[in-house]
């Protein structure tokens, strides 16, 4: 562990469309952790869409929302759940807020599953940076390093298999 977890929250991080907001989601029917999205909170101050904000203030902007949500987090957040944007873990203070795990798949299950989904096409609408899949690449292939760097706990979830991510991440939490 990097920090100590006084606040007991649980940061997801990880790749875009990897899955953090359904294992959030399958974690508070687990546990009795309550859990929020830092994109839902950047949209809901700015009321905008992510997307909407990447168009008309830039990615610095966005990046500048994430930060105040960072600082937020850690002032303001105890017993939750906290999925991330996938940038949102080069914030400074990432290991500050709580226990942080890395949600980790290959660039190909991630597509895959985003593929397969159901609305997969407002899947990929949504994230500017899924636009054009080789720049999508090569930021996931800068960011692996860097996510491992910053986590306390490393779940692979290539399988999309919830209830297992979930199984794991409590039994690696209570360590
Ligand atoms: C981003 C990931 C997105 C969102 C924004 C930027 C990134 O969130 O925060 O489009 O830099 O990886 P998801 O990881 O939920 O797609």
């Amino acid at each position: 562990m990097k920090k100590e977890n006084k606040q007991n929250n649980i940061i997801l991080i990880g790749f875009m469309g990897v899955g953090k907001g359904t294992v959030a989601r399958a974690l508070v029917k687990a546990t009795d952790y309550f859990a929020v999205d830092t994109d839902d909170l950047v949209e809901s101050i700015e009321n905008k869409k992510i997307k909407k904000i990447f168009k008309e203030n830039g990615e610095l902007y966005f990046r500048e929302l994430e930060k105040k949500c960072a600082l937020w987090c850690e002032k303001n957040l105890k017993n939750t759940i906290i999925s991330t944007g996938g940038g949102f873990y080069r914030q400074e203070n990432i290991n500050k807020i709580g226990k942080v795990v890395y949600l980790q798949s290959t660039f190909e299950a991630i597509l895959e599953g985003l593929r397969n989904a159901p609305n997969s096409k407002q899947k990929f609408k949504k994230r500017p940076l899924l636009n054009d899949l080789d720049e999508a690449k090569k930021i996931y292939d800068q960011r692996v390093k860097e996510y491992e760097k910053v986590a306390d706990i490393i779940i692979n979830v290539e399988d999309w298999d919830e209830k297992k991510a979930v199984k794991n991440i409590l039994k690696a939490i209570k360590g």
